[in-house]
């Protein structure tokens, strides 16, 4: 029985090689250009921007530090040659590849990177490969390095940055995701729950893909619509353009309705003829403080209801405290009270810490954006003004831990 699958199987494929030689998928290729342009909405990624003077760094759990760069060489040489990639081991240098090729498949995107030494453990050269992975913000790690046998000749390193995504809609550019109770006063924040996709199945076998406060990270087999917070994938349809579907678009934050923490989001996809498709989501406090997790409740006509549970649901951290991106408790209360001078180009900020700053943080206006460009992680974030603010709004929580950095 299994046999004769595997034989038509095979037959099968032989079958689609003959009748359509030059027919490849569309959803592989393979450019030695930095962008490429994804099949199903025809988006451009371009990652020469990713290109910068002095090269990229991620170190591994080994104690190897991983040196490259992108659309060009690194600064400095490795082994004694101008290439694109290098590991340094100890005092060895060894090449990773002289210049690197951009793979497109079903969604995912990776650099090869080529021409590296002989692998020291192995027949083959050593391989570098960089997936460049959708994040709509930026992290103080960028680069992490997936754990490596001391044998291996080939090393994965993944990349997240914006410029692996689809556009992002203007509503949610900057938006802090949160919400105040106007009841105890207690901040909700979710910004750091767009760090990742959650998935969730409807029970007829298909499936959705979902974020929270940013669209759906663009990735290996979710293709989702630009704006769209919740996906729905239709697994059994073979035609990549009829796959994915907006069920709710991306909200700049929740709302609490009777005391309920929740995000409704209404989308353009056509339901019913009167109605279009929409999505509710409850947010639930998780008290054993575990990760954050996805449940689809049901569907009523066209609304989709889930549940998504979560810490950053519960209101009893006490003040200056908060969860961060990687679900850890960061405790400032030691820092409170104090102010902080962030010293810039052409501004001066001053900083406080789970309190205002000290002054009116400007005349009349205690909402206002300022950027805030964080040397020496390069951060790049848009903040509002904390005066009046009992927690830590997100975009703070970098530029926070430099400025206590530089005082001690
Ligand atoms: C896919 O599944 C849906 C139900 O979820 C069904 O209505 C549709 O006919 C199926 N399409 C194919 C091509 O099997
Ligand atoms: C459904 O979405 C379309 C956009 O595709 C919009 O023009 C229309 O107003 C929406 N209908 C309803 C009932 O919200
Ligand atoms: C379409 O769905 C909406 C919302 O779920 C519902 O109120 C409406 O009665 C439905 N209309 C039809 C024609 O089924
Ligand atoms: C910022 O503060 C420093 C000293 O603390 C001062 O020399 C500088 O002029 C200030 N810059 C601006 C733009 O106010």
């Amino acid at each position: 029985m299994k046999q004769q699958f595997v034989t038509f199987f095979t037959s099968l494929l032989l079958a689609i090689n003959v009748c359509c030689g030059e027919d490849k998928d569309p959803q592989v290729f393979s450019t030695n250009e930095c962008q490429l342009t994804e099949p199903i909405y025809g988006q451009k990624f371009d990652f020469n921007s990713l290109h910068s003077d002095i090269a990229k760094v991620a170190k591994s759990a080994k104690g190897d530090t991983f040196e490259y760069n992108i659309c060009g060489n690194l600064g400095r040489t490795c082994d004694g040659k101008n290439v694109a990639a290098c590991l340094r081991r100890g005092d060895q240098e060894f090449v990773l590849g002289t210049h690197h090729v951009l793979n497109y498949r079903h969604g995912k995107m990776f650099l090869e990177f080529s021409n590296g030494a002989k692998c020291p453990n192995g027949d083959g050269d050593l391989k570098l490969f960089v997936h460049l992975g959708c994040d709509y913000t930026l992290d103080a790690q960028q680069s992490s390095v997936t754990p490596y046998a001391a044998n291996a000749c080939s090393f994965y390193i993944l990349l997240e940055t914006p410029y692996a995504c689809l556009p992002e809609p203007d509503a949610v550019k900057s938006n802090g995701c949160s919400i105040q109770d106007p009841v105890n006063g207690h901040n909700y924040d979710l910004l750091s729950l767009s760090d990742f996709n959650y998935r969730a199945t409807d029970r007829r076998g298909n499936a959705f893909v979902v974020n929270i406060c940013k669209p759906v990270l663009y990735g290996e087999n979710v293709m989702c619509p630009s704006d769209s917070s919740v996906c729905f994938i239709q697994l059994n349809s073979t035609d990549y353009k009829k796959r994915f579907f907006n069920y709710g678009t991306v909200q700049p934050n929740p709302t609490i309705e009777n005391g309920n923490l929740i995000m409704r989001l209404p989308s353009p996809t056509p339901c019913n003829g009167t109605s279009n498709y929409s999505s509710t989501i409850h947010f639930m406090c998780d008290d054993e403080k575990k990760s954050s997790k996805l449940s689809f409740l049901g569907v009523n006509e066209c609304v989709y209801e889930f549940s998504f549970t979560t810490p950053l649901a519960c209101n009893d951290n006490p003040p200056c405290t908060t969860i961060t991106h990687g679900s850890e408790f960061l405790d400032m209360r030691s820092l409170q009270g104090k102010t902080y001078e962030l010293s810039m180009p052409t501004k001066n900020y001053t900083l406080g810490i789970c309190s205002n700053a000290g002054q009116p943080c400007m005349a009349n206006d205690a909402g206002f954006r300022l950027s805030v460009k964080c040397s020496p992680l390069n951060i790049i974030q848009v903040g509002i003004c904390p005066a009046g603010k009992h927690n830590i709004p997100s975009h703070f929580r970098f530029c926070a831990v430099i400025v206590v950095v530089t005082t001690k």
